[in-house]
């Protein structure tokens, strides 16, 4: 099922369409966050990721919620656009040799994802409104609460050390 796929008629099939590709995303993320963990050498960084994979299983168990309110099947349908922010941050940490470096790059890399999902959420919530279903609305906005505050908490951790510790 292609992205314009002409079984996708209405904004509801759109919502639901979209909820399976954050449904794959995180289930992706799920997947790539121990190698994240394992890669990171700040403390902190480190931690940060275990704390974002604990949440990430949150995540999906609210994805799976919002398809069950919505009456929809969960399922997942290929999302390219997580697969090539992982394949690229797969690619950059395999080319750094130096710790302080790939911390930064691998905070980069997380960063990249926040973005993602915080776009997918957004969206979601917006048509869920729409829908007339701001109970599917409250149930992302969980989700989507706290990929905010993971964006915010690397965003100090690259800006009080990581970025100094690299660049020294
Ligand atoms: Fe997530
Ligand atoms: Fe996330």
């Amino acid at each position: 099922m292609g992205f314009f796929s002409k079984d996708i008629k209405t904004l509801d099939d759109l919502f639901v369409h979209t909820l399976q590709d954050i449904y794959y995303a995180e289930k992706q993320i799920e997947k790539n966050l121990p190698k994240m963990i394992d890669k990171a050498t700040d403390p902190q960084l480190k931690a940060g990721f275990e704390k974002h994979l604990q949440e990430t299983k949150g995540h999906i168990a609210n994805v799976e919620q919002v398809f069950q309110m919505h009456g929809a099947k969960a399922k997942t349908v290929n999302c390219p656009a997580i697969d090539g922010i992982l394949a690229e941050a797969d690619e950059i940490s395999a080319d750094i040799d130096d710790k302080q470096v790939l911390d930064a790059a691998l905070v980069a890399s997380a960063q990249a994802v926040e973005h993602y999902e915080m776009t997918r959420y957004g969206t979601l919530m917006a048509w869920a409104k729409q829908l007339g279903r701001s109970d599917c609305a409250s149930v992302l906005a969980r989700n989507l609460k706290e990929e905010e505050a993971t964006d915010r908490k690397l965003s100090t951790i690259a800006e009080s050390k990581v970025n100094l510790h690299a660049a020294e």
